[in-house]
């Protein structure tokens, strides 16, 4: 079976700085895959480059059977890859609605599209209830769980996450992961960037550990979770 997405030495550079040096892995459909990593590690840049919006200098990236290495990044929605993005970079000025609109801007079923706005209130019930407000209104967390939702409105074959807890309080970081764990088991498949290793290893099947460009490290979640290097790297022990 080939996976849903395949990314085979993936090599990005901005310039002259090489920023994603030869990784490759791949997503099964229903997985959740995470790749933690500390700043600077290259994993911002690895999503940017699976969703079009940069280049790579060499490597293949297939999704869903299709090559699409160089494909604008509008036809890589519309194959069913969705970007929630790091910074969530919501509308502040449009309301909650209108910002979940966006993320089916490439859809013309109206019904269908009106049907997913009330699941992503179902989902996130506090967006339901400012549904009308500007977003810029609402908190980190909210505006992160608006981040997300706008992503599912293009009915992502495969949602990739870039780093949903940054910057958020302990209790909304759970909500925020737990609502991710919901997507998985409701058969959703992710691929999670996290600098919280401990809650991404918790939740993904597989994982892989980047460091300067390079994935050195690749287990299953539970694997990862308890090695040691991984542990005393990326989970403050020693
Ligand atoms: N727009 C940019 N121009 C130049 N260098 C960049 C740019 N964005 C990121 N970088 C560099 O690329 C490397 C990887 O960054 P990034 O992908 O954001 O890492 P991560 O998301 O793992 O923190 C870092 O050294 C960073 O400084
Ligand atoms: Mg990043």
């Amino acid at each position: 079976m080939t996976a849903l997405l395949e990314v085979d030495n993936l090599r990005v550079a901005y310039g002259k700085i090489e920023a994603v040096k030869g990784i490759s892995f791949t997503v099964e459909a229903g997985e959740v895959v995470t790749l933690i990593g500390t700043n600077g590690a290259g994993k911002t840049t690895t999503l940017r480059t699976l969703s079009g919006l940069l280049t790579p200098t060499t490597g293949t990236i297939r999704f869903n059977g299709h090559p699409i290495t160089g494909t604008p990044a509008h036809h890589i929605v519309a194959l069913g890859l969705a970007h929630s993005p790091e910074g969530r970079h919501i509308f502040p000025r449009l309301t909650i609605t209108e910002n979940l609109q966006l993320g089916a801007f490439l859809r013309k079923d109206t019904t269908g599209i009106t049907h997913d706005i009330h699941r992503a209130y179902e989902l996130f019930p506090i967006l339901g209830e400012r549904a009308k407000q500007p977003a810029g209104t609402l908190s980190g967390g909210e505006q992160q769980m608006l981040a997300m939702g706008r992503a599912l409105m293009s009915r992502p074959k495969l949602l990739m996450l870039d780093e949903p807890s940054m910057g958020l309080s302990p209790i909304m970081m759970r909500k925020i992961m737990d609502t991710i764990a919901e997507l998985k088991a409701s058969g959703t498949t992710i691929l999670l960037v996290e600098q919280n290793a401990q809650a991404a290893l918790s939740l993904a099947d597989r994982g892989h550990v980047m460091e300067i460009g390079k994935i050195v490290l690749s287990g299953t979640g539970t694997d990862l979770l308890h090695d040691e290097s991984v542990r005393k790297a990326y989970l403050g022990e020693d």
